[in-house]
């Protein structure tokens, strides 16, 4: 992307003119066009009724399953809207039969809310959770996966870009893997999504979730779903209701055949609205020339970080995205990120919960998380850097080695 792209972009975003927002893994900065799409439904439907509003935008609000269809390469019958991620992959997670005996493969990246759901479904049925380890560059290691999946393997669950940290799972060469093994394989792609271009065809998943507001640039409170068309008929949805089906019968009910079934009838179309045009956008500015932005300003920062005295960078993986996460031997996470807040500087810190199995294995407990997106620049990236090594110096020194 060209400089002045750049400057016409971050004209687009309020927020940057008030901010320096390393926080994009945590919710990105909304453009002008998607904070418009929101409050113009939100303004139609307090001047003609909400339903009234839903009937008249239904071609557009229809128009958003087709722009998240073509942004992971599926058909707009295969997405869901739902409100976040995590419901997008309990959907589907929670309507899978498992059985005693059942495996259930994941990795040391899996988000929280996911493994989570993983115990307790494994409390319930039986099945039995197996983590595989990272290979020597901290992704999910690929042998290990190929000698564990056999016929008990009923899910592979892979968090394809962790909330902490700037790895990408290699998720094409798993979906090859499940695919040859015949098993199951959803994708956690929420930090990957408008970061990265995604194409569920090629990465040979079932199922893939994702939220609005982190690389997206969408609104809070939206997600997606896609659910490979040919597994929608033999999953029944965990919550069965008048979105996801029709009461057909006194005692009979019929599903949706599409992956609407997964959805719930009451929604946000403002939101979906705002969702609908963030996808738009993404796809505007083209997800390779986001991807190869995002991946030149992190590795830069990366570099410039790792430079700093006291300072380590954590990120693993071959393939490192947007995510920045690093430790300073003279101030803990919370404090430093407190601090750059009070210089109007929005960064995050990970902790243990986050990604536990993780955090375990690297005997990690909390790490500064930098999250960069293509508006960012090289000069906020350099005033970020001075700041981390003015505020660690500074603390450095009130311990009494200055
Ligand atoms: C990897 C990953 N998966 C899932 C989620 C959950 O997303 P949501 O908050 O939209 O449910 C997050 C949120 O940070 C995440 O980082």
């Amino acid at each position: 992307m060209q400089r002045e792209q750049i400057e016409t972009l971050r004209r687009d975003t309020p927020g940057c003119s008030e901010r320096l927002h390393f926080n994009n893994a945590g919710a990105s900065l909304m453009p002008r066009p998607v904070i418009a799409a929101v409050i113009e439904h939100l303004e139609l439907e307090a001047r003609i009724g909400g339903y009234e509003a839903a009937e008249v935008q239904r071609e557009r609000i229809e128009a958003v399953y087709a722009s998240a269809a073509r942004l992971i390469g599926c058909e707009p019958s295969e997405v869901a809207l739902l409100e976040n991620a995590t419901r997008a992959w309990d959907a589907v997670f929670y309507a899978i039969k498992f059985a005693p005996g059942d495996r259930i493969l994941t990795s040391r990246a899996e988000y929280c809310s996911n493994y989570m759901a993983l115990l307790q479904v494994s409390r319930a049925t039986g099945a039995e959770i197996v983590v595989i380890g990272d290979d020597g560059h901290g992704q999910i290691d690929l042998e290990e996966l190929e000698d564990t999946v056999d016929e008990r393997v009923a899910l592979i669950s892979l968090t394809h870009v962790p909330t902490s940290g700037g790895l990408v799972n290699p998720a094409e060469h798993v979906g090859q893997i499940a695919r040859e093994a015949g098993s199951l394989f959803l994708l956690d792609a929420c930090q990957s999504v408008g970061q990265l271009p995604i194409d569920v065809r090629s990465i040979g998943c079932d199922f893939l979730t994702t939220t609005g507001r982190k690389f997206l640039r969408g609104p809070r409170g939206t997600g997606f779903l896609y659910v490979d068309s040919r597994r929608i008929a033999e999953l029944h949805p965990p919550f069965v209701e008048v979105g996801s089906g029709a009461w057909t019968a006194t005692n009979g009910y019929t599903l949706k055949h599409d992956a609407k079934r997964f959805e719930t009838w009451e929604a946000s179309y403002a939101l979906q609205l705002g969702l609908g045009r963030a996808v738009d956008y993404a796809l505007e500015l083209g997800p390779c020339r986001i991807w190869e932005r995002v991946r030149t300003l992190a590795e830069g920062l990366r570099v410039r970080l790792a430079a700093l005295d006291g300072v380590s960078v954590h990120d693993l993986g071959i393939t490192r995205c947007g995510i920045v996460t690093f430790t300073t031997r003279d101030i803990d996470a919370p404090s430093l990120v407190a601090k750059l807040r009070d210089h109007a500087v929005n960064v995050d810190f990970s902790s243990i919960e986050d990604s536990r199995l993780d955090f375990e294995a690297r005997r990690l407990k909390q790490m500064v998380r930098a999250s960069l997106h293509y508006f960012n620049t090289e000069d906020e990236v350099e005033r970020f850097c001075q700041l981390v090594e003015r505020a660690s110096r500074a603390s450095h020194n009130r311990a009494g080695h200055g």
